[in-house]
């Protein structure tokens, strides 16, 4: 009888320990813990419910619902306005209808990571990189339909209706892709190690910084850190270099003249790609279009993509 009791409890503590360590790994996290990380830490942990704890990997995907069933509601929205477009202006109209198509490639990219991610924690290096691409993507085609919105003149009355509907959206997208990022790329600050030990013989080095719009940089904006270099330092005090992790930066860069012995590093062509907000469209000439528009004395960058901003109707995709 006692053999047959110690058999069971062994048993028993053997099952326990397994399940113990099935479920330990990998951790748990609180909603509050996972939501700190990203952007919007207030909107997160208002979004996920308080009582859900589940791996970053649980956390990413209920995102990543939520931002489809955003996006599916959008563009519900857009297609009542476009129901009668006799009623709304040319330009109106063409704006909204760039909307649609940028909403629907985000709800098509959605779709098909959430395909792939609902039912494995195991990614392969190449879905990652595409994943992370496509969810860099989201957001840059949410900033374009918002851009578009915001040159219709005069300001369209549909547009009031969209703002709050398209700044969720934007919010849960830049979660999606920050917890993505976490969970599915693994540690940030440990790529970040990488990336700021990569070779740069033979230069003179003064500071290092990161940018990193995801969290753990010093700054979340190349301007950012372009304003935080010293200004006047001479062409023979060294290198100020900004490593830039990967991901699709939306912004406009212009070093001023001030700004001299400048190195901007990125992860890679293809990888680490700067995209203009500005387009000639807007009555800005060529040479203030240009994305990245260097005056300063001794700029270097290197493993970046510059790349123009996209219009709808010149590409409708993320990068050309
Ligand atoms: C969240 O971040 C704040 C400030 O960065 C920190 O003080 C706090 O301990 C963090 N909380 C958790 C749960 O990580
Ligand atoms: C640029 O990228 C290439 C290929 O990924 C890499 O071998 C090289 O070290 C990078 N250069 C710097 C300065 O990071
Ligand atoms: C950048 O961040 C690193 C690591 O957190 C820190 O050691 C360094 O002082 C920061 N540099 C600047 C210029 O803020
Ligand atoms: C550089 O100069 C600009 C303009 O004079 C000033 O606004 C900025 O604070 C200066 N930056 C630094 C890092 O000193
Ligand atoms: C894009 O351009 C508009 C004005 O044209 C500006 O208000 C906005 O801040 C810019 N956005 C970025 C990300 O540079
Ligand atoms: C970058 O992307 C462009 C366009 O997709 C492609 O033609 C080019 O070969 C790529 N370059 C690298 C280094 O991957």
């Amino acid at each position: 009888m006692a053999t047959t009791f110690n058999l069971y409890t062994t048993l028993y503590t053997i099952v326990s320990l397994s399940l113990l360590i099935l479920i330990s790994f990998p951790s748990l996290a609180t909603p509050h813990t996972t939501c700190n990380s990203t952007l919007h830490p207030s909107f997160c942990t208002s979004t996920l419910p308080s009582d859900f704890s589940g791996t970053i990997h649980d956390h990413s995907r209920f995102f990543l619902r939520q931002s489809l069933s955003t996006t599916k509601t959008f563009l519900q929205l857009i297609s009542s306005y476009l129901k009668d477009p006799s009623s709304l202006p040319a330009s109106t109209l063409l704006a909204l209808q760039d909307c649609q198509v940028l909403a629907q490639l985000n709800n098509d990219f959605l779709s098909n990571t959430l395909q792939t991610i609902s039912y494995t924690d195991i990614l392969s290096p190449l879905q990652v990189y595409d994943f992370q691409t496509m969810l860099s993507a989201i957001l840059t085609n949410q900033q374009t339909c918002l851009d578009g919105l915001h040159e219709v003149t005069p300001y369209p009355s549909v547009t009031t209706g969209l703002l709050s509907p398209l700044s969720d959206g934007t919010k849960l997208y830049s979660i999606s892709l920050s917890l993505f990022t976490h969970g599915w790329v693994g540690d940030e600050a440990n790529r970040e190690r990488q990336l700021t030990q990569k070779n740069i013989d033979n230069v003179n080095v003064k500071e290092k910084v990161v940018v990193n719009p995801y969290g753990s940089g010093n700054f979340t904006s190349i301007n950012d850190a372009v304003a935080a270099a010293p200004n006047n330092t001479g062409t023979n005090n060294g290198y100020f270099v900004i490593y830039v992790v990967a991901g699709i930066y939306n912004e406009y860069v212009s070093i001023a003249k001030s700004k001299q012995n400048l190195m901007i590093i990125g992860e890679g062509i293809n990888r680490t790609i700067i995209t203009g907000n500005r387009s000639v469209v807007d009555g800005w000439t060529t040479f203030n279009s240009a994305t990245f528009a260097v005056v300063g004395k001794g700029f270097v960058a290197v493993n970046i993509t510059f790349s123009q901003h996209c219009w709808i109707d010149q590409a409708p995709s993320c990068c050309c």
